[in-house]
């Protein structure tokens, strides 16, 4: 009987083996990468992705390889496998599953210049916590009842001072700088934020050292300018903690919200947490004002049905008031025009994440650890989502959603967890830039100036235009 047992064990043993080898065998053969290839060792695609990007038309790194492969294919950048996704419902699903399936991924010299508490580097529910605070500091509440009139004042003071040429991506890079440091810490624009600014544009060129930032004097030099503006901005921080143990009167801006919760932050942390809201608004809504004025200067129609609108604007009110809610609401043709700049142009191209753990997808399986990059710029111009996907034409927003897809196909500011916070922000400053611009000034390019996307979206001249004044403004 005791044989019998034992004989039995051995079998149900054995048995619980060959299925775990067997059930291990099926799942391996399941395991199917996305279509690809990995390219040259060590280096793998990274040079044809960089000098696709360079140019004005980089569509081609990924067109050829949707061609070959279809939408969800292998590559090799930036020193790694990875698994780029060029369609909307795997974009979707990596946004939708930050922190389940997928995580955002830095590489280490970017999360140096970030500082490891900033928002972009954070996880779990301190992630989670974070982002919802911001995302209630930029809401179209606060930006309806506080920001708007400061966007407004401000832009209106920069545009003061033009005359004749101005290099446009360097004045709008002041406009958003001046922008988000009153928003963060109530400071007006002076020697101290311009001074700040100076430093800041170092931290920022060290982010596009991109792939040998170790390699790089640029790089050093940002990490050494990452150390004053946290200097500088941990100053801020003490005097105005000290304001509110002392009783002071609340500050209405992010640095008061910072202090005033029950977190009990630290400096560090917070002045990590300042100095990513920065760097995450200062390029991009830069840019994009700049790109939609190079457009709009290209596409004569949508710039004057532009000025029309605004012109009507102004016409209701006398010369100085002050833009409202109400008239950043009664624009319709400028969010067009917002919304196909933002298509075009792709600040963010797409998201890198990491896989944390296997993740099977359209008959494919990511495997843990590996990147992913969901892009959005080919989604945003592949002529399956939008009609004549590579012209800028506004107008292709007037009546619908803009795209001839269902479902939500634009994600100039992804989605998920990771949301920009900004989303609602950008656009308003935008408007509210677009309107002083149209309404104050006439302009002709300067120069011509070619639009490139490596290692960001930028104009390689910064777009220098000439300006003349209005005799209506
Ligand atoms: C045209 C302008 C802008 C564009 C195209 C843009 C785009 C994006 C995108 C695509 C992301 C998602 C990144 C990811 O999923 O990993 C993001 C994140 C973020 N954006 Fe923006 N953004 C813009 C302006 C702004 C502004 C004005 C702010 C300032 C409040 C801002 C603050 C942030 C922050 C803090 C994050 C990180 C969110 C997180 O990781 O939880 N952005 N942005
Ligand atoms: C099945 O695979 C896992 C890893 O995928 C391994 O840890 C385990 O030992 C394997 N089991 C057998 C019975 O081969
Ligand atoms: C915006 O955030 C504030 C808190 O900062 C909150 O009271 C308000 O309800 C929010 N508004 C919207 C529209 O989400
Ligand atoms: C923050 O500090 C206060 C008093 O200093 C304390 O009562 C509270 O529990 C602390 N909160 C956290 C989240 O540590
Ligand atoms: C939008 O609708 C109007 C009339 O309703 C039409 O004249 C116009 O051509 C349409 N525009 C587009 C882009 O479909
Ligand atoms: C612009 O895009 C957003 C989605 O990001 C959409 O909600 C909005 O309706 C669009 N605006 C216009 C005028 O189509």
């Amino acid at each position: 009987m005791a044989a019998f047992t034992v004989y039995l064990y051995l079998l149900l043993a054995l048995s619980t083996v060959i299925f775990f080898v067997l059930r291990n065998i099926s799942r391996r053969r399941r395991h199917i990468l996305p279509p690809g290839s990995l390219g040259l060792p060590f280096i793998g695609e990274t040079l044809q992705l960089i000098s696709a990007y360079k140019t004005e038309n980089p569509e081609p790194f990924i067109d050829e390889r949707v061609r070959r492969f279809g939408p969800i294919f292998t590559t090799h950048v930036f020193g790694e496998p990875t698994v780029f996704s060029a369609e909307p419902e795997t974009n979707r699903f990596i946004l939708q599953n930050e922190g389940k399936l997928f995580e955002c991924s830095y590489p280490g010299s970017i999360s140096n210049l970030l500082g490891k508490h900033s928002l972009l580097l954070m996880k779990g529910s301190l992630h989670k916590r974070m982002h919802s605070l911001t995302m209630s500091f930029a809401n179209s509440s606060i930006i309806k009842d506080h920001l708007l009139l400061d966007i407004d004042r401000l832009v209106r003071l920069n545009l003061d001072s033009w005359t004749g040429r101005v290099l446009l991506m360097e004045e709008a890079k002041k406009i958003t700088f001046e922008l988000t440091v009153k928003q963060l810490m109530s400071f007006d624009p002076g020697e101290w934020s311009e001074s700040l600014r100076k430093e800041y544009v170092l931290v920022i060129e060290g982010f596009f050292t991109l792939p040998f930032p170790l390699f790089s004097t640029t790089y050093r030099k940002a990490i050494k300018a990452r150390t004053k503006v946290a200097e500088a901005l941990s100053l801020i921080v003490r005097e105005r903690r000290k304001e509110v143990e002392e009783g002071g009167k609340k500050k209405d801006d992010m640095l008061g919200a910072l202090l005033a919760g029950d977190d009990n932050f630290s400096d560090e942390q917070i002045v990590d947490f300042l100095v990513a809201l920065l760097v995450a608004g200062y390029e991009t809504t830069s840019t994009i004002m700049t790109l939609a004025v190079k457009f709009l200067t290209e596409t004569p129609l949508a710039l004057a049905q532009l000025k029309e609108e605004h012109d009507g604007i102004r016409e209701r009110k006398s010369k100085s008031e002050t833009l409202e809610w109400s008239d950043y609401k009664s624009m319709p043709f400028t969010q067009c025009v917002v919304n196909e700049t933002l298509r075009v142009a792709n600040i963010i191209s797409g998201i890198f994440r990491r896989a944390m753990t296997d993740v099977h997808i359209k008959g494919y399986t990511i495997p843990k650890g590996w990147k992913v990059f969901a892009s959005f710029r080919a989604v945003h111009l592949d002529h399956d989502h939008f009609k004549d996907a590579r012209t800028f034409n506004p107008w292709r927003w007037q009546n619908n959603s803009g795209t001839t897809s269902p479902g939500n196909v634009f994600t100039p500011f992804g989605g998920g967890p990771r949301l920009c916070p900004g989303y609602e922000l950008a656009r308003v400053e935008l408007s509210v830039f677009l309107h002083h611009l149209v309404t104050c000034f006439s302009w002709v390019p300067a120069e011509e100036d070619k639009l490139v996307f490596f290692p960001t979206t930028r104009t390689q001249k910064r777009y220098p235009i000439i300006v003349r004044r209005r005799d209506v403004c």
